[in-house]
């Protein structure tokens, strides 16, 4: 049986394409906790994560990554911003727990280089040269998995707020029960 109201967010996604921005947007309008799945990962390890790339590498960055999930994925009413590969791992968002609406971000290759290009050396994935046909290329693999999403925003030409306000409008839709009317006016201010 459906739950009647979702009790977490997951924003997936490839890299720049606005989790984090937008996370704590969605978050504050349904005044759930947001959490940022990276930032924990460097809390954790004390390192960043082009730090834990170079040092331990992204096998261990992958397991750290899993396991901060796993823990996050018990909360209630938090959105989560995840990694960009969190996602895309077979299974991954099929065995998502019950009560969570994972929503997919999309952005191109194109968009991603020129977002990130403000942020140089924060993606070890996508640092050194060649980073659109890295991302091209990376994007294309990891779309079967972010297309298992509940729901999938086009973030291109949206500003994050009006991010927000779709995923809100596909909840209040939804799931009646989340109070249609408060989200709705919260949203407007
Ligand atoms: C990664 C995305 C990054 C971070 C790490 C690896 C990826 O997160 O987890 O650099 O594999 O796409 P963002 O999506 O928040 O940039």
């Amino acid at each position: 049986m459906k739950t009647p109201t979702p009790e977490r967010i997951v924003l997936v996604g490839f890299m720049g394409s606005g989790k984090s921005t937008v996370g704590p947007l969605l978050a504050q309008t349904l005044r759930w906790r947001f959490v940022d799945q990276d930032a924990l990962v460097e809390e954790q390890e004390g390192l960043s994560i082009p730090e834990i790339f170079a040092g331990a590498g992204e096998s261990h960055f992958r397991a750290v990554e899993a396991q901060v999930a796993d823990r996050l994925l018990r909360e209630k009413h938090i959105v989560m911003a995840s990694g960009g590969g969190w996602a895309a791992v077979p299974d991954r968002l099929a065995r998502l727990p019950e009560g969570t609406v994972c929503v997919w971000l999309r952005v191109s290759a194109e968009e991603v280089v020129r977002r990130t290009a403000a942020e140089p050396g924060s993606r070890p994935l996508l640092s050194g040269p060649h980073a659109l046909e890295r991302a091209r290329r990376l994007l294309e693999e990891r779309t079967p998995f972010y297309s298992q999403s509940d729901l999938e925003v086009d973030t291109e030409a949206l500003r994050p707020e009006d991010v927000s306000a779709r995923i809100l409008g596909f909840l209040v839709d939804r799931y009646p029960a989340m109070d249609a009317k408060r989200l709705r006016s919260l949203n407007a201010q």
